[in-house]
């Protein structure tokens, strides 16, 4: 026989060698969620290892994140106070900004990345101005570019809008470069599909729709030609990044963006997908490091260079003892 494939795979140190991809440390960007008030570390109960933190409990959390060379963070926030519109998103003291400012002079190192939505904003928990019980598109506009252009001012590294609100990234891209943000990049949420996986997040968040639902703003988790469109538009817009949400369900759409596209790709390893793998784990009907580990490796084998994971921390000590 001449093709004998298991002679490349016979002992660790040949696997070692044709091993096709590599997980690092360097592919994680780690959520944050950032919570008005004092006092305040309360763990997720559907995200367990996840805690919400007030800005003078987050020390620890953040120290770890550096100690663990995990090179970004995307911040969340839960505001005391929220309204129709979402006002507190572009308020120079609004939790976002003030954690920006906070983190920027604690830990200069750290990449810190801003959502970009209203949802854990507005009483009504859309991502958007609603007019006649549905979000306004171009209303919803004025307002991401008043935020981002306030996430900017306070020192944000890198801005990723996820509302899926059509022409928002030639908004963003126009609002940072006329006022003076021409070297700050955008991650766009560019195919966002309306998934049930974001279940425990809007518990976290606090975020859930108080009416509807968010299929007339997010993708159908059916269409995958339509994610090309999305990303397309998104490109030609000048995102300097393009991301896929979910991830575990949609590798092939994180496939499809990193053959047609010349960006880097990343992905969203969402509250859902975090959740399962947790519980499973908890009863012992899976080994929920290896689990953990293999579905980060598939979705950088799918092509997306940047992992956006609630794991990225136990990751990164597995990947540390390896070594
Ligand atoms: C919207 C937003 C959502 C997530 C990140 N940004 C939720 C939504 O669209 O309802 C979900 C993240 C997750 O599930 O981990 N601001």
């Amino acid at each position: 026989m001449y093709n004998r494939t298991r002679r490349l795979r016979k002992t660790q140190g040949i696997r070692r060698l044709v091993q096709e991809t590599k997980l690092s440390i360097d592919d994680f960007v780690y959520p944050l969620f950032i919570e008005e008030g004092i006092g305040i570390a309360t763990e997720i109960s559907s995200m367990p290892g996840i805690n919400r933190f007030s800005l003078d409990k987050i020390n620890e959390e953040l120290d770890e994140i550096v100690q663990l060379n995990i090179p970004a963070v995307i911040l969340f926030g839960i505001p005391a106070n929220k309204d129709e519109d979402g006002s507190e998103t572009w308020d120079e003291n609004g939790i976002i900004q003030k954690a920006i400012r906070f983190i920027k002079e604690h830990y200069p190192t750290l990449y810190v990345i801003t959502d970009v939505c209203f949802c854990e904003y507005t009483t009504h928990g859309h991502c958007g101005v609603i007019h006649d019980n549905d979000v306004d598109n171009d209303v919803t506009l004025i307002n991401i570019a008043k935020q981002v252009v306030s996430h900017a001012r306070a020192g944000a590294d890198m801005v990723a809008p996820s509302g899926m609100i059509d022409g928002t990234i030639q908004m963003v891209r126009e609002a940072l470069d006329n006022n003076g943000f021409v070297n700050l990049p955008i991650m766009a949420y560019s195919v966002k599909y309306a998934s049930a996986f974001y279940g425990p997040f809007r518990d976290a968040a606090d975020s859930a729709p108080s009416f509807g639902d968010r299929r007339t703003y997010q993708m159908n988790p059916s269409n995958r030609d339509e994610a090309i469109r999305e990303a397309n538009f998104d490109d030609q817009e000048g995102a300097d990044i393009l991301m896929v949400k979910p991830a575990l369900s949609y590798l092939d759409i994180i496939r499809d963006l990193k053959n047609d596209f010349d960006r880097p790709i990343a992905c969203y390893n969402v509250s859902g997908e975090y959740a399962m793998i947790k519980a499973a784990s908890e009863k012992g009907w899976i080994d929920g490091d290896r689990v953990m580990m293999e579905s980060l490796l598939s979705m950088k084998r799918a092509g997306a260079s940047i992992i956006i994971t609630y794991f990225a921390k136990e990751a990164a000590k597995l990947l540390l003892k390896k070594h």
